[in-house]
Parts: C-alpha cells; sequence; structure tokens
C-alpha cells in the first residue's frame, strides 16, 4: 500500500470552481429519475429489467438470470426512501421471494456476484424493513459467496467453477460484494464471513492495485499454490490500462472497507484511485470505457460516473476540513453529476426506460456499447439520494 504513488489532482482549477447543482439541478434530476422508474414499473411490471438496454429500451427478464437484477430492487427502495410512495415500496418487497427461490434453487449462482444481487435487493429490505425472507435470502447468499474463498491465495474466485484450474482469480468488482460478507457477520455473529471479506480485501490491494494507483480488471493465482501469477483484463483495453468501471469499483470499494473495518489506509488508497480517476476524464467530466482514452470520441461509461460520485460521497464523510483536497472532491462530485443531468438523463428519450444513457457494458464483446445500463441507474439513483439527504443516506451495501 506505501508503495502505491500518491497522483496529486493534475488541474484543480477544474474542481476549485463552485457547482451550484444541489440548488439549481438536484430536484429536476430527481424528477426526471423518478418519471422513469415509474414508466420502468409499466414496463416491466414484477419482473425485471436486462442488464443493459437495446436502442435505449430495456426488455422485460425474470429473475433467474444475470447479476443485475438486484439493482431494479434497489432502484424501487430509493425510489420509497425519497418519496414514501408506497407502491414502490410494494413492487420491492414483491421482488424479495424470487430472491430466496433464485438462491435455494441456485438459479445462476455459480459467480461471485452475491453483494450485487442480493445488497441492493434484500439486505435493503431488511434494513429498511426488517423483512426475515430477505434475511434468509441474503445469508444463503453469503454462504454460497463465502464457499468461493480460496484459503491459498486468500480471495474470492470470480467467475466460473470453484477449484478449477482456469478460473483461479479474482476481480476488482468484488469489493462491492464485500459488504454482504459484513452484514453477513453482524446479523449472525459468525466471524467467518469478515474474515473472508478483510483477507480478500488485502489481497486486492496487494495485487490488483497497481504502483501507479491504476488497477488491473483481473488477477490470477496459481492453482497449485495460490501464489499471485498475473493481471489481465475482461472488461477493459488492454491488461495494463484501467477500465474505468474497474477503478470506480475501487474508489467505492475501498471506502466500503474503511466502513465496515475502520481501517484508515482504506481511505488513503481510495484518493490515490480517485485522483488517477479525475485526472483522466475528458471535458465533460464523464470518463471513456478506459482511462486510457482521455479525449476523443471513444464511448463513455456514465456508469462508472455514477459510482465514481457514491464513492466520493463516502470518502468526504472520512475527510477532516483541514484536508486540502476535500473541497475539491466534493466539487468533483457536483460537476460531475452537473454532467449526467445536463448530458446523459434519458428525460429527452421518451421509449428509453433507463435512467442513464451512454454507458458501456463490454465494449469488447459489443455487449450493451452506449446504452442504459441497470448499475448505472442504481448508482445514479444512490448519488442522487445522497445528493438530497445532504450524504446522511444510509448504506444499504
Ligand atoms: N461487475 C461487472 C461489471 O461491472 O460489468
Amino acid at each position: 500500500m506505501s508503495n502505491i504513488v500518491f497522483e496529486p489532482i493534475s488541474d484543480r482549477n477544474r474542481f476549485a470552481a463552485d457547482c451550484d447543482y444541489k440548488n439549481t439541478t438536484l430536484d429536476k434530476a430527481i424528477k426526471a429519475a423518478l418519471a422513469k422508474v415509474d414508466y420502468g414499473l409499466e414496463c416491466f411490471g414484477e419482473g425485471f429489467p436486462w442488464g443493459s438496454s437495446e436502442n435505449n429500451v430495456y426488455r422485460r427478464v425474470e429473475n433467474d438470470c444475470g447479476w443485475h437484477t438486484g439493482f431494479w430492487t434497489g432502484i424501487l427502495w430509493l425510489s420509497y426512501e425519497l418519496t414514501g410512495d408506497e407502491k414502490y415500496r410494494r413492487a420491492a418487497e414483491a421482488h424479495v421471494p424470487t430472491f430466496l427461490t433464485r438462491i435455494e434453487q441456485e438459479i445462476v449462482t455459480c459467480h461471485h456476484d452475491m453483494g450485487f444481487l442480493y445488497t441492493p435487493s434484500c439486505v435493503a429490505a431488511y434494513k429498511l424493513t426488517a423483512n426475515e425472507i430477505a434475511k434468509k435470502a441474503a445469508l444463503l447468499a453469503a454462504d454460497n459467496l463465502l464457499s468461493r474463498y480460496h484459503e491459498k491465495g486468500e480471495f474470492i474466485q470470480a467467475w466460473g467453477p470453484v477449484n478449477h484450474p482456469d478460473f483461479n482469480r479474482m476481480i476488482i468488482d468484488c469489493l462491492l460484494n464485500l459488504p454482504l460478507l459484513y452484514w453477513a457477520t453482524e446479523v449472525t455473529g459468525n466471524a467467518k464471513y469478515e474474515d473472508a471479506a478483510r483477507r480478500h480485501y488485502r489481497s486486492t490491494v496487494s495485487n490488483i492495485v497497481r504502483e501507479d494507483a491504476s488497477t488491473y480488471h483481473t488477477f490470477y493465482f496459481d492453482y497449485e499454490t495460490g501464489k499471485p501469477s498475473c493481471g489481465k483484463t475482461a472488461q477493459g483495453y488492454s491488461d495494463d490500462s484501467s477500465w474505468a468501471r474497474g477503478q470506480a469499483w475501487g474508489v467505492y470499494g475501498s471506502m466500503l472497507n474503511r466502513v465496515y473495518t475502520g481501517d484508515k489506509h482504506s481511505v488513503e488508497l481510495c484518493k490515490k484511485l480517485l485522483n488517477y480517476f479525475l485526472n483522466r476524464l475528458p471535458e465533460d467530466m464523464v470518463p471513456h470505457w478506459d482511462l486510457v482514452f482521455t479525449s476523443g470520441d471513444e464511448p463513455r461509461d456514465s456508469s462508472a460516473a455514477a459510482i465514481a460520485v457514491c464513492g466520493i460521497m463516502e470518502l468526504v464523510k472520512f475527510l477532516p476540513d483541514s484536508d486540502a483536497d476535500k473541497k475539491l472532491y466534493e466539487n468533483a462530485a457536483l460537476h460531475i453529476m452537473q454532467s449526467l443531468y445536463d448530458n446523459y438523463r434519458s428525460e429527452p428519450v421518451p421509449e428509453c426506460n433507463g435512467l442513464l444513457l451512454h454507458a458501456v457494458q463490454n465494449k469488447k464483446s459489443g455487449a450493451g456499447v452506449d446504452e442504459c445500463n441497470l448499475w448505472g441507474d442504481y448508482f445514479y439513483m444512490e448519488a442522487l439520494v445522497r445528493m438530497k439527504t445532504d450524504n446522511k443516506w444510509k448504506l444499504y451495501w
């Protein structure tokens, strides 16, 4: 960790300017987002959107696919918190039994994204309404996630069957799956979940974060010995570039580690990852899909911007007012949100049933390029709620 470089913010003037987003734009942004949530409820009924749109329209799926369905339930919980309107609560609650069925019947659960699936849906349901079915489902999901932990190498395996030499790797995204484990320890008193989360986090910092504070997307371990092997990309431009969303997962994930473990080094790490991210933003403050691109017309990933805003808002809670960069970070979050409203909101596209335009799921495979995606919509909504509550929102994570 100490060997990771702290790259200062290169253009301080860019973030020194105040942004009046909260007074001029926030309420309009919330209204526009809620209108799209209402339209989504019409489109998806008791079902779910697919993870990314086609021509800005999500198709309806059931809770039997992908790693993303929890985000729609999470959007409904956030809408409920914003408005107090029972229709959102009823819609979110109707999803909870489908998450229990999914984990009990192991329907597309052979991967590590238990946190993405179960935190914004079931942990949120339990925290907000003490829903016992949600608690049961989320604990089963935590058990599933824990079953992917490798003692050798001390990491949680991302994809594929466990104990298979071809799949012996972790990915940076998993930092957002760890809060499910911390929560499981909180509600059961069993330290085994937290212990694995702490070790996985440590392995992530040692292996996924490079010395210049950029990040690998994925990292392999030797199957026999568990020794670190090599970094590889899956969704980024190249093995040695930084996939923008991965860097954003790192920004938010390091702060979630701070929240659960009290580890002060996580705050330092977050600043390093964040400065790397901010220094590579193009003019409108929303990154290209990989940070190797800093200008030009490569697709943007608005979802990475929304995730980063949530991470920044968590970071500033832990910075003293004397921190020379705190104000710049607060302004950066506001400027990014202003740009997301001005240039990326879906309101001007009537047929669109998502919230944020111009995101990228996977540029290399061609899936969901320049489309809405559900995690972008979720984290945009979370950022709106954080802004509206003066950053006092109680985390689902
Ligand atoms: N967690 C997968 C992704 O960010 O695309």
